[in-house]
């Protein structure tokens, strides 16, 4: 998830219940292969703690996916971040399934289902990018205005490694409840057109066991959790802590990832408005909580930041 699942946050997911994979957030192509790339890399980021990690990309020519995906599979990107040889992408994810307004006007992400001759450049520019390396798969949605499985029989045609199907249209954005009965279609297509096709659900699961349920009635190889971390950052662990975590432990963990967001994200290079999300997650349900999260979100530093919880965690 976008300016949500940098690597300081995988790396606390992984800390507290580590998922079986990871994606990065989606990375533009066009900027990765432009003038702007050192702005762009950071959102490649990552470390050994967090794999396998799939980088998810999005843009709109062709070339510049071939060459993204080459850059990926022989660890160029690897080295650029730093990370020691040996250390690499797992897997390289095409997102066709952002709905938001400038992916749309640009023609890329979601529009992509209204535009199927790009949707196969791109596809067929990133394998010959990979040439075999990496596995290739795509995330997104079952239809543009209305649902329209011609798309995921579409994608089916591809050859895919894995394709990850959000049971709703563009657009639907994230205003109903997913509709997994298509996701179950899917599923029933990939059998017919593409049986070497994994089909992963994704939409409102909230919880590990949810998803397992899920996988299971519409036998699908896996589960894909968004939003469902804000609700409990040990989402996939077979038994969560998180109802019954203290403020003392709350804090403790928001203190870790401010910490870490310091030490990873220096001279601005990320703003630090984005760890407002990561606090409404943390710092909740315990007396105090929202003053606290008021006082927290008021601050400009990190240090500020680490002051206020240090200050919070003595008072208790
Ligand atoms: C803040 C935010 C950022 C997101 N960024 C991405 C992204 O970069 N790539 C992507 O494939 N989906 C992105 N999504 C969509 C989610 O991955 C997911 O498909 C959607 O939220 C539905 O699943 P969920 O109910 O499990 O969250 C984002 C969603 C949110 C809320």
């Amino acid at each position: 998830m976008d300016d949500v699942t940098d690597t300081v946050f995988r790396q606390i997911v992984a800390g507290c219940a580590a998922p079986d994979m990871y994606f990065t957030e989606f990375v533009n192509v066009d900027g990765l292969q432009s003038p702007g790339r050192p702005k762009l890399i950071k959102k490649l980021r990552f470390t050994a703690a967090e794999q396998p990690l799939i980088a998810q990309i999005w843009g709109k020519q062709p070339d510049n996916f071939r060459e993204t995906a080459r850059q990926l599979a022989d660890g160029t990107f690897a080295r650029d971040i730093g990370l020691p040889d040996g250390v690499n992408f797992a897997g390289v994810d095409l997102n066709m399934g952002c709905p938001q307004k400038t992916e749309i006007k640009n023609g890329t992400c979601a529009a992509l289902m209204n535009d199927r001759p790009l949707a196969e450049a791109i596809i067929e520019a990133t394998r010959e990018g990979l040439a075999g390396r990496l596995p290739l798969s795509v995330k997104t949605r079952v239809g543009f205005g209305t649902v329209d499985m011609s798309w995921i029989e579409f994608l089916l045609g591809k050859d895919l490694h894995t394709l990850t199907v959000h049971g709703r249209t563009k657009a639907q954005m994230s205003k109903v409840p997913a509709d997994w009965d298509l996701i179950g279609q899917a599923r029933e297509l990939r059998d017919r057109l593409a049986p070497g096709t994994l089909i992963v659900g994704n939409g409102d699961v909230l919880t590990r066991q949810q998803g397992l349920d899920l996988a299971a009635k519409y036998k699908l190889d896996g589960i894909m959790v968004g939003r469902g971390i804000f609700h409990d950052p040990f989402v996939f662990a077979e038994r969560s802590p998180w109802e019954s975590y203290t403020a003392e432990q709350r804090i403790a963990l928001y203190d870790k990832h401010v910490r870490q967001f310091a030490e990873t994200w220096q001279d601005r290079e990320r703003p630090i408005q984005t760890l407002n999300k990561f606090c409404k997650i943390y710092i909740n349900n315990f007396d105090g909580a929202k003053e606290l999260r008021e006082q927290l979100m008021r601050a400009s530093t990190t240090d500020e930041l680490i002051s206020i919880l240090e200050t919070a965690a003595a008072s208790l």
